[in-house]
């Protein structure tokens, strides 16, 4: 499967475990350079080695970094640009959920987890910004939780911040568009580095398989089971981050009442849409600058349309 990011650089906080790390495998799988960060040196260190053995030293760049640290942030961009000079994909991912009813959520918790869930995707972006405009195709994944649309109630903290992070990658989806892509991945139970926390916390006497199969019994998966890792990198991460779903972003990004986007690699194509688009681009809100877009309100979209058409067949979509 070409997912189009050969050649691309991605950056994914929180890399050095569970999701993370799987997403780097991934990316790396489908030929991006990889930069990962995360705090603990140790795991750091050991997804690097881990990454390096499997895919080459030279394509991975593991750096120590605490998301939640805005100096942290533009070090490790400063570490990427050094690196590579550039940033086609920043997948933010780093950090984890705190167990609390509302009754147990002290003032502090209550701060700790809001700054954890809107910073890490904050600094990040503030950090990346400017090198991800430079990119032909540049892309932001945050990595949210189906607990923004599902509160649960032994989860009430993360659950609430989480539905702000999933409005906040809402707003910038329209403020960074068109140049920059940003989408949220909501992300249902996966297994991975927190959930073996929690089993080894709990001290219980049955396996930690059996433990999971009764989490994913209680909350009622169909599969019986907690996602792997890898599964959450492939079919959500990856996807959204490739060329190739570039030009059907208008269906998975938010709100935006698109139906098709032609990536500029689609030149020809692009070049014939080059007229239209002023027009189509204030119909729709969509500043101009971008390589062809239109809306259902648009005269043009029946053109549009055919011309896409083509354009697909020609690329046996
Ligand atoms: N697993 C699930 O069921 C699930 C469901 C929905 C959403 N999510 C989200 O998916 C993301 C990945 O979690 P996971 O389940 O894969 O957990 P994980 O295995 O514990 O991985 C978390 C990663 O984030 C890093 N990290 C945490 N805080 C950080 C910080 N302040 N700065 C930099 N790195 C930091 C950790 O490394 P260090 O600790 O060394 O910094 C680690 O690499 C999280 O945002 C999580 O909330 C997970």
């Amino acid at each position: 499967m070409d997912l189009g990011l050969s050649g691309r650089v991605a950056v994914v906080t929180g890399g050095s475990s569970g999701i993370g790390l799987a997403t780097a495998q991934v990316l790396l799988a489908e030929g991006a350079d990889v930069a990962l960060c995360g705090r603990s040196p140790e795991r750091l260190s050991a997804a690097g080695r881990e990454l390096s053995d499997k895919h080459g030293k030279e394509r991975v760049l593991a750096t120590r970094c605490d998301v939640l640290s805005a100096d942290d942030c533009k070090e490790l961009a400063a570490a990427v640009s050094r690196w590579r000079g550039r940033c086609d994909l920043l997948v933010n991912n780093a950090g984890q959920a705190r167990m609390s009813t509302f009754a147990e959520t002290t003032d502090a918790a209550w701060m700790e987890e809001l700054n954890l869930k809107f910073f890490s995707q904050i600094f990040p972006i503030r950090a990346f910004r400017a090198l991800l405009e430079a990119s032909d195709a540049p892309a932001i994944v945050g990595v949210n939780s189906l607990l923004a649309y599902q509160p649960e109630p032994h989860m009430v903290c993360t659950s609430a911040a989480r539905a702000g992070v999933q409005n906040l990658l809402k707003s910038l989806a329209g403020e960074l568009a068109p140049k920059i892509r940003v989408n949220s991945i909501v992300l249902g139970l996966v297994d991975s580095g927190q959930w073996r926390r929690r089993y080894e916390s709990l001290g219980l006497s049955m396996s930690r398989a059996d433990w999971l199969a009764s989490v994913a019994k209680e909350k009622g998966i169909p599969l019986g089971r907690l996602g792997e890792p890898v599964e959450a990198a492939r079919d959500r991460l990856s996807g959204l981050a490739g060329g190739e779903l570039r030009h059907r972003r208008a269906s998975r990004d938010f709100g935006r009442r698109l139906t098709l986007h032609m990536t500029r690699r689609d030149s020809r194509t692009a070049a014939r849409m080059r007229s239209i688009r002023p027009s189509c681009a204030r119909r729709t809100g969509i500043p101009a600058g971008c390589a062809g877009q239109y809306g259902p309100g648009c005269p043009h979209s029946r053109p549009a349309q055919a011309m896409h058409r083509d354009c697909a067949v020609r690329r046996g979509l």
